[in-house]
C-alpha cells in the first residue's frame, strides 16, 4: 500500500503541537519536515530547533527534505533534531556520494531529490546507495502549487531504472498531490504520497490521509 507522509509546512505553526497529534492519530506513515534556507530555494520555512520541536511530539518517523545548498553542513544537526530520512537536492550537492554515506554514518535513510528540470537517469551511477528519491513535481519552495505533469513519466522511469538495476529504494512524489493524480502516481510506481495543502486544506484531515492511503499499487 502506498505511504502518505504529510508535509507540516502546510500545518498551523501557532498550533504545531495540535496539528502533530492530529498526524500522530492518523494513517500517516511519516510526518514530511520541508527545510527552505532562501538560497537554494526562495523561501525560508523553519530551522532545527522547530525540527527538535516536532520530534519531541511526533510518534511517525521524520522525512526530513532539505532545500538548502551546501546541507553537509547540516547533516548531524538535523539527525541530532529527530530526521529519520534524510533527502537533499541532487542540484545542491557536487559530491552527492560522500554526502550519502555521511547520512548512513549518522544513522539516517539517505534520500536524494530532484527539481523538475532534472532526469532521473542522473542518478544511474548511485542507485544503490539511496533508500529513497523523492521527485519533485513542483517547483520546490512553496506549498500549494500545481502539480507537473510530465512526474508520471519520471515516475514510471525511474521504476524501470530500479527494477534494472535490481535496487530497492522508494520513490516519493512531492508537490501538488491530490486525490485526482495520486491513483496516477501510484500506478506509474510511486511508494510515497507527500501533500501539504490537500491534507490541511481539507475539512477532515484525517480522512483525506486515508483517502490518499486507500489506493493500491498494482
Ligand atoms: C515544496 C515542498 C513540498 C510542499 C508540498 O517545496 O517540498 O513538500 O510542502 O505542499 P503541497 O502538497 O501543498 O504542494
Ligand atoms: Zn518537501
Amino acid at each position: 500500500m502506498v505511504e502518505i507522509a504529510p508535509s507540516i509546512l502546510a500545518a498551523d505553526f501557532a498550533n504545531l503541537q495540535r496539528d502533530i497529534e492530529m498526524l500522530n492519530e492518523s494513517e500517516a506513515d511519516y510526518i514530511h519536515v520541508d527545510i527552505m534556507d532562501g538560497m537554494f530555494v526562495p523561501n525560508i520555512s523553519f530551522g532545527i530547533p522547530v525540527c527538535e520541536s516536532i520530534n519531541r511530539h511526533a510518534h511517525k518517523p521524520l522525512d526530513v527534505h532539505l532545500m538548502i545548498e551546501q546541507p553537509d553542513r547540516y547533516l548531524e544537526a538535523f539527525r541530532q533534531a529527530g530526521a529519520a530520512i534524510l533527502t537533499v537536492h541532487y542540484e545542491a550537492c557536487p559530491h552527492l556520494h560522500r554526502t550519502i554515506q555521511h547520512i548512513k554514518e549518522l544513522g539516517a535513510l539517505p534520500g536524494v531529490a530532484l527539481n523538475p528540470h532534472t532526469p532521473v537517469e542522473v542518478l544511474s551511477e548511485i542507485l544503490h546507495d539511496v533508500s529513497l528519491v523523492l521527485i519533485m513535481s513542483v517547483n520546490p519552495g512553496f506549498g500549494g502549487q500545481k502539480f507537473i505533469e510530465n512526474t508520471y513519466h519520471k515516475v514510471s522511469r525511474l521504476r524501470h531504472m530500479r527494477k534494472e538495476a535490481n535496487a530497492d529504494f522508494k520513490i516519493e512524489v512531492d508537490g501538488g498531490v491530490n486525490s485526482h493524480n495520486s491513483p496516477l502516481l501510484v500506478n506509474q510506481g510511486a511508494d510515497i504520497l507527500v501533500a501539504g495543502s490537500f491534507v490541511f486544506g481539507s475539512a477532515n484531515p484525517l480522512q483525506t490521509i486515508s483517502g490518499l492511503k486507500s489506493f493500491r499499487n498494482l
